[in-house]
């Protein structure tokens, strides 16, 4: 297939890419913005191959969607500002990306007559105490990055109810894996702990996850544009639940530090208890998620470990004045 990949060079969309390559024959053109979670090095490996191209772009600017659109037979959206610790912070750049962005692209889709695939989360169905969020879960989302998801999904379906665009949406739960940014719960506390520094847990740390290896996400991707009807919704969750001290606690293991390094902060506003996502839907289909957590736990302490040109220059540059501003204060106060 050609396909338009949006948010190509981020942690999810590179390694869709990879596998997309590694296993098929498509030709892909990967639209990004390059922010500070797309990187160019998420893509370094296939950059030579002759069936990918890199466009720098915005998907809410027209022009930059019209050139990089080109001979596409699908569109897959991962483009998106995915941190909602950020969104608190500074909701703008949630706003514009998920509402004008999605629109634009969908524009665009439509006016080929092109298939589209949204990547979408469990966070729009807010937080769940018992069971399992179905596709036909109200959306009650609870932050301003889940809200404009939540938003981005409902423009799409609009588009396929009214115009007939042939749209499918696939909301995964919490991802993780190589090529993660280190503002994300298990690789900051991957680095953090290797590094010897404090471990920031939001609140009593009983919020609970439903972890989702990120391979396994980007399989379901793939398997969504090729078997999803249109017009259709998927879930796809990862096969176990931890909540996060758990977590916390079994990377300490893995990267032998010291469990004093643990340090409870102040709560994040908001912050929704538990995901659970039912993913019967698209087992229907015979998809299964492969990887269970304890495994893709190790895997990605193994590569932050053995892939520190990765993360160092990250670590060293803008992301530290984020991490100030985020925990400087959170930390003084404990
Ligand atoms: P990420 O932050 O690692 O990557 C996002 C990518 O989008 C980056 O490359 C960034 O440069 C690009 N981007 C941002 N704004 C853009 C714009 N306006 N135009 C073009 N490119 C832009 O995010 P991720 O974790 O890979 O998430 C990818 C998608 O999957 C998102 O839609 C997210 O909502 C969804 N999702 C993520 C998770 C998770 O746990 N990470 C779980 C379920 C769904
Ligand atoms: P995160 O990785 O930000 O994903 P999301 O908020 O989209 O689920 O956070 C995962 C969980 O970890 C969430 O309950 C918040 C918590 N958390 C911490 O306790 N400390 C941290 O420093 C971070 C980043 C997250």
């Amino acid at each position: 297939m050609r396909l338009l990949v949006c948010g190509g060079a981020g942690f999810i969309g590179s390694n869709f890419v990879r596998q997309r390559l590694a296993r098929g024959d498509d030709e892909i053109v990967v639209l990004d913005k390059l922010t500070y979670a797309g990187r160019r090095e998420n893509l370094q490996d296939v950059a030579d191959d002759p069936r990918f191209r890199f466009v720098h772009g915005a998907i809410e600017d027209a022009a930059a969607v019209a050139a990089a659109i080109e001979g596409a037979e699908a569109v897959v959206n991962f483009a998106a500002e995915t941190h909602v610790d950020r969104s608190i912070a500074a909701p703008d750049a949630f706003v514009q990306t998920h509402a004008l962005g999605t629109y634009v692209l969908l524009e665009a889709a439509r006016e080929r007559r092109i298939r589209y695939l949204q990547v979408s989360t469990d966070e729009v169905y807010g937080s769940i105490a018992h069971g399992s969020f179905t596709e036909s879960s109200p959306l009650e989302p609870s932050s301003p990055y889940s809200a404009t998801k939540a938003g981005a999904d409902l423009l799409v379906a609009s588009y396929q109810r009214t115009y007939g665009l042939e749209a499918v949406i696939c909301r995964g739960s919490n991802n993780y894996g190589p090529y993660q940014h280190p503002e994300k719960l298990i690789p900051l506390m991957i680095l953090n702990a290797l590094h010897g520094d404090p471990l920031p847990v939001y609140g009593d740390g009983a919020n609970v996850r439903n972890w989702l290896f990120v391979e396994d996400f980007a399989a379901a991707v793939a398997f969504v544009l090729e078997h999803g009807g249109a017009g259709d919704t998927y879930n796809v969750g990862g096969p176990d639940e931890c909540d996060n001290l758990t977590v916390v606690r079994r990377i300490i293991e893995l990267t032998g530090a010291d469990p004093s390094l643990i340090e409870f902060v102040t709560d994040r506003p908001g912050h929704d208890r538990r995901y659970s996502l039912s993913s019967d839907k698209i087992a229907a289909l015979g998809w299964r998620a492969g990887t269970r957590f304890e495994e893709g736990l190790e895997r990605t302490v193994a590569w932050y470990r053995d892939n520190a040109w990765w993360w160092e220059p990250v670590r060293s540059g803008a992301y530290r004045d984020y991490y100030e501003r985020q925990y400087g204060r959170r930390l003084n106060d404990t």
